[in-house]
């Protein structure tokens, strides 16, 4: 990386970014992150709260499920395993999945996976009963309006589409865990995206931004009606941080939003 910058790029620059980026830094986040997330647990963001304790999803064993952006596939494992339900793992990138199938043999598993980027989903209208994932795709994907459309078009009516991403309000502070990540620096309505550029001024790696505004906006296009939106609190047994996500900032601000839907 030789810069950073904050200007519009455009959805293909993003995803071939985000592929290279997450197909060269698979196993370097995996023994980063690893530890933390489990390779059979379902963590929803660094603040540590799992969905065996909050059951966002309501997910149960007649369900079938998908995850987009499933990385190690550590949700949907534990989906599998601990509830029993169908579930399918997909991500935009090859080296992520590839420690999925590590983890998988590593444990005597075989999730069934797919390489595809989230907002071209390879699935036919209203085939899952919940649709999810956590930190996956939507903060990684410069359409949020497609992919919202997509996650609802193959969700069966009535089921459930969930997501969390960084709560948008973070986007106004530097991305510090300290104290200098307490100060608004820079505007929360400015939603041109993060960019890590090489020497050629490319991007190597882009994160997008919406307001909460626009987040629930794009999300009710999509024929989806909102049933919750969750700002996780630090929890206590967390004495870890995560890029900018520490105990002390997650003490004071919300780290982590989870939008929680029905597919009318
Ligand atoms: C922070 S990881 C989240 C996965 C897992 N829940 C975790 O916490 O490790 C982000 C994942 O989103 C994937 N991703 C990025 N852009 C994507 C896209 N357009 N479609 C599908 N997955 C994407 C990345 O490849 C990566 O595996």
């Amino acid at each position: 990386m030789s810069g950073v910058a904050r200007r519009p790029t455009s959805g293909d620059a993003t995803a071939s970014a985000n592929r290279r980026w997450w197909d060269s830094e698979a196993s370097s986040y995996y023994n980063e992150h690893g530890p933390f997330l489990g390779d059979d647990r379902f963590v929803w963001g660094p603040e540590g709260w799992t969905e065996a304790e909050l059951d966002i999803l309501e997910a149960r064993p007649t369900h079938t499920v998908l995850e987009v952006g499933a990385g190690g596939a550590q949700c949907s494992r534990w989906l599998a395993g601990e509830i029993g339900c169908r579930v399918v793992a997909t991500d935009l990138s090859a080296g992520m999945l590839g420690t999925a199938r590590r983890i998988d043999r590593s444990l005597g598993r075989a999730l069934p996976l797919a390489q595809c980027d989230a907002t071209r989903l390879p699935f036919p209208d209203a085939v899952f009963d919940r649709v999810f994932t956590a930190y996956g795709a939507v903060p990684f994907v410069a359409d949020t309006a497609r992919l919202m459309r997509e996650m609802a078009r193959v969700t069966v009516p009535g089921g459930r589409v969930v997501y969390s991403t960084s709560h948008p309000w973070r986007w106004a502070f530097p991305d510090d865990p300290g104290e200098a990540g307490l100060t608004v620096r820079q505007s929360y309505f400015d939603e041109r995206p993060y960019l890590e550029l090489d020497d050629d001024d490319r991007p190597v790696y882009v994160e997008h931004h919406r307001t909460l505004e626009h987040r629930v906006a794009e999300a009710v296009s999509a024929g989806l009606v909102i049933e919750a939106v969750r700002e996780l609190p630090w929890k206590d047994a967390t004495t870890s941080t995560w890029g900018g996500w520490s105990p002390s900032r997650g003490r004071l601000i919300p780290g982590t939003l989870v939008l929680v839907a029905r597919r009318s």
